[in-house]
């Protein structure tokens, strides 16, 4: 799959696309990620691509031109606009979620617009057609951050990444739920000990403990994840995942 990333900041993806999975995604030529920097599409001859509001107030906007202009020369990088999925970063977005990873997981290419300072000036909203993506209620200083959690969660469910794909089927939202609790060696620690069915070596018994733990722990932390059905039972009994001696 291919990733397009338009930023201000290209530097700051260095640190997270060069360690673990992604840089093994890119090594097994799995994904292939290109950063564009916003400034090479700038007329201006001091590279700026921000200006103060119309009306006033803090802060600089985005101005339109550069941005337009680094689309269109991605697109003609990437072959043209037809099977890319076209994401602006605004916390003003529909918020990012594991089904929408697993969305844009499917894609053939992935292109992502960063935001800085105020935000964008709303005419790319208007003439561009990118989708906008939220990845929560806070306001971060730039889209770069969202990116990287965008380009992580999406490559790690691509075929062939992740060298277990059990473990995407086993982890928190991939069944409308939370994790079950994980717990390796030793067998006991500070008076805590592993729970008895876990070296029972009962398979069947596992299963069913794990799927327990895992409705237990969805209705504790995030019973919303479990409907309106789930919603309606109040059942908020043991909450114990380990035993403690
Ligand atoms: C400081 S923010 C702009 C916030 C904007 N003035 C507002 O209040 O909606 C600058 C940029 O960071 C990115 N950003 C900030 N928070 C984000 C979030 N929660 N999700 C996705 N992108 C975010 C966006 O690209 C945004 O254009």
């Amino acid at each position: 799959m291919r990733f397009d990333v338009i930023t201000l900041f290209p530097s700051m993806f260095e640190g997270a696309l060069s360690e673990s999975i992604l840089k093994i995604a890119q090594e097994k030529g799995l994904v292939s990620i290109h950063l564009h920097n916003l400034r090479d599409h700038t007329l201006d001859p001091h590279r700026k691509v921000d200006d103060r509001p119309f009306g006033g107030g803090p802060g600089m906007v985005l101005a339109p031109d550069p941005v337009f202009r680094a689309y269109e020369a991605v697109i003609e990088e990437m072959g043209g606009a037809v099977g890319v999925r076209k994401v602006v970063l605004s916390p003003q977005g529909r918020r990012y979620d594991q089904a929408l990873a697993r969305e844009f997981a499917r894609e053939k290419a992935l292109l992502l617009l960063c935001g800085h300072y105020e935000g964008f000036d709303e005419r790319i909203r208007l003439g561009l057609p990118f989708e906008e993506v939220s990845i929560g209620d806070y306001v971060l200083t730039g889209g770069e951050i969202p990116a990287m959690a965008i380009l992580d969660s999406v490559i790690r469910l691509l075929p062939g990444v992740v060298g277990d794909p059990a473990s995407l089927e086993e982890e928190s939202f991939s069944a409308g739920m939370l994790d079950y609790p994980h717990y390796t060696r030793p067998r006991e620690y500070r008076g805590m000990t592993v729970p008895e069915v876990l070296v029972s070596g009962d398979h069947a018994k596992i299963l069913e403990w794990r799927r327990e733990q895992a409705l237990r722990r969805t209705k504790e932390m995030r019973r919303d994840l479990l409907g309106p059905e789930g919603q309606g039972d109040r059942d908020t009994s043991a909450t114990q995942t380990g035993d403690r001696s």
